[in-house]
């Protein structure tokens, strides 16, 4: 799937589950629901990476919206990322009135629900601008909202910044059920990966594992769904 976030076209009318794409993302969904490593009660979830751009707010928003259609769980997408939000705009919506308004103000999760296309899914969008985020992050507020968002959803996901750069991923993976690391193949560095792996570990963070984007561009042949020539339609 290529987004343009450019002319902000809704991600809503780019999602083509029947895609490879799509594919993919029913795969990556059933992975963490079943892995292993997930307690048996966890469905929160935290998307991030080592560096900016590896495609944490693509891969979060997609995975939200595939389990909200396939799996129809009522699911919240919360917008964790303060210093570079991007949700409201994938969804058409302003940022005001999210996640850095409950923390701040008097103001409730329920009251702050952004309704999206997409059945079942829900939107938290980052909230009005804060000048200092990583204070935002250390409010005892956010072990609160996380606990009513899992009251109200059966499934929560999180787009977070990058670990290596800030800590504000490092804060709230510790607060999730399972932590996701995206690595954009072919660009990531190796070291830069792997200092990424180190630190959510260190965190206490529950790691579950890492989703390789960008694996067209990237990867060998082998990994590129059209080299096996198979396409299925449920079409006639
Ligand atoms: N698999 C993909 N195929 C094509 N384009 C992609 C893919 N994944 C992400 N992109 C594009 O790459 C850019 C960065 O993606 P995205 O915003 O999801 O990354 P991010 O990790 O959230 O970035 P940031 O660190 O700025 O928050 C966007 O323009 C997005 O449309
Ligand atoms: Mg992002």
């Amino acid at each position: 799937m290529a987004l343009d976030n450019n002319n902000c076209r809704k991600i809503t009318d780019q999602y083509d589950g029947e895609s490879a794409a799509g594919t993919e993302f029913r795969r990556l969904l059933h992975n963490l629901l079943n892995s292993s490593y997930l307690p048996d009660d966890g469905k929160s979830f935290l998307v991030t990476s080592a560096t900016t751009g590896e495609g944490k707010s693509t891969i979060a928003s997609s995975l939200a919206i595939t389990a909200s259609i396939y799996k129809t769980k009522k699911t919240l997408l919360i917008d964790g990322d303060v210093r570079r939000p991007v949700l409201h705009k994938f969804f058409g919506h302003d940022r005001e009135g999210g996640l850095s308004d409950v923390i701040l103000d008097d103001t409730k999760l329920e009251d702050n629900l952004k309704s999206t296309p997409v059945e079942n899914l829900w939107l938290l969008t980052s909230g009005t601008h804060q000048p200092n985020p990583t204070q935002l992050f250390d409010s005892p507020k956010v072990s609160e909202l996380l606990a009513a968002a899992k009251f109200y959803f059966e499934l929560v996901i999180i787009d977070c910044a990058p670990v290596i750069p800030v800590s504000d991923a490092l804060v709230l993976g510790a607060e999730v059920d399972g932590v996701v690391l995206v690595v954009k193949a072919g660009e990531t560095p190796r070291e830069v990966s792997r200092r990424a792996t180190n630190l959510v570990h260190e965190s206490g963070a529950n790691l579950l594992g890492v989703t390789l984007n960008n694996v067209n561009d990237a990867l060998p042949y082998y990994y590129n769904y059209r080299y096996y020539g198979y396409r299925y339609s449920s079409k006639p």
